[in-house]
């Protein structure tokens, strides 16, 4: 009897520690860190001298940015400098402060005077731009990138470019209209087994119209990073597109 209730017993832990681990598990497929992606210093724009008017205004704004990013987002622009911090939809509140820090700190090792007056990070979580002239609502075609994952589409390619088409097609009307432009959405769709996660978002110094058109820019642009592959996310500094067969947003809404 007592054998066999503490064979019982022991069954029973492993159980629950099986269960834990699968939660644990699949915490960690979320995959909601904040990985750096890729930084741009713009030296065209011309450098700045440290004690600058130019340097002051960035110190100011960036004070005023720290406060305001708890709301997601905050934008600067006037004829002389444009400064926009954009933090993924689901990042506001501290998350987008704790990205704005990292952004800003790192712009400042990456891009120190000397490298120009323009620069701009991306991270997973947020994107941090700055300009030496007015660009606020102008759609940027020149600072855009493509990243893919490793791993092909094998089979039945065809039907996978459909379905991340229509994704991103759906992804991008849910983004522009609806009673507040958020210029954000997420969403999924099947494709054969598997769950295709996708979201589009546009900073929120465009019109509806120009993220339509950045969207599409950058979708017809980077096909061939796209269609390839099991995952991939087109960055920039108006829009951005991304999709993966995990869920990677940490309340992936379900829109579509
Ligand atoms: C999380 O993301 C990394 C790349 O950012 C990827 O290699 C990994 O497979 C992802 N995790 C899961 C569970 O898919
Ligand atoms: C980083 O961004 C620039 C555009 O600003 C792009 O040309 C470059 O390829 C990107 N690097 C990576 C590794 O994606
Ligand atoms: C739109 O914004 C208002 C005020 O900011 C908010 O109360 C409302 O819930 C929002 N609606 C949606 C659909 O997000």
């Amino acid at each position: 009897m007592y054998a066999s209730s503490s064979v019982s017993k022991r069954l029973i832990l492993i159980y629950v520690l099986a269960i834990q681990l699968l939660l644990i598990n699949s915490e960690l497929s979320l995959n909601t860190t904040n990985d750096y992606l890729n930084h741009t210093c713009l030296v065209s724009q011309g450098k700045y001298k440290t004690g600058s008017e130019y340097e002051k205004l960035i110190k100011h704004i960036m004070k005023r940015f720290y406060i305001n990013s708890i709301r997601g987002y905050d934008l600067f622009g006037d004829s002389t400098f444009t400064a926009v911090l954009q933090c993924r939809g689901d990042s506001y509140g501290t998350k987008c402060q704790d990205c704005f820090v990292t952004a800003l700190a790192a712009l400042r090792r990456r891009c120190p005077w000397y490298k120009g007056k323009g620069r701009i990070i991306w991270y997973d979580q947020c994107l941090l731009s700055m300009d030496s002239k007015y660009s606020v609502g102008q759609i940027d075609y020149d600072h855009n990138f493509c990243m893919s994952n490793a791993k092909k589409v094998v089979e039945d390619r065809s039907e996978y470019i459909k379905v991340w088409n229509i994704l991103v097609d759906d992804l991008t009307e849910l983004a522009i209209t609806g009673d507040n432009s958020t210029l954000y959405s997420v969403g999924e769709k099947r494709y054969k087994g598997d769950m295709v996660y996708g979201m589009v978002q546009c900073a929120k110094d465009l019109s509806r119209k120009a993220c339509q058109e950045c969207l599409w820019y950058n979708s017809f642009h980077f096909q061939d990073c796209v269609n390839y592959f099991r995952g991939a996310r087109v960055v920039g500094r108006s829009c951005t597109f991304r999709f993966e067969f995990y869920p990677f947003i940490a309340k992936q809404v379900h829109n579509i």
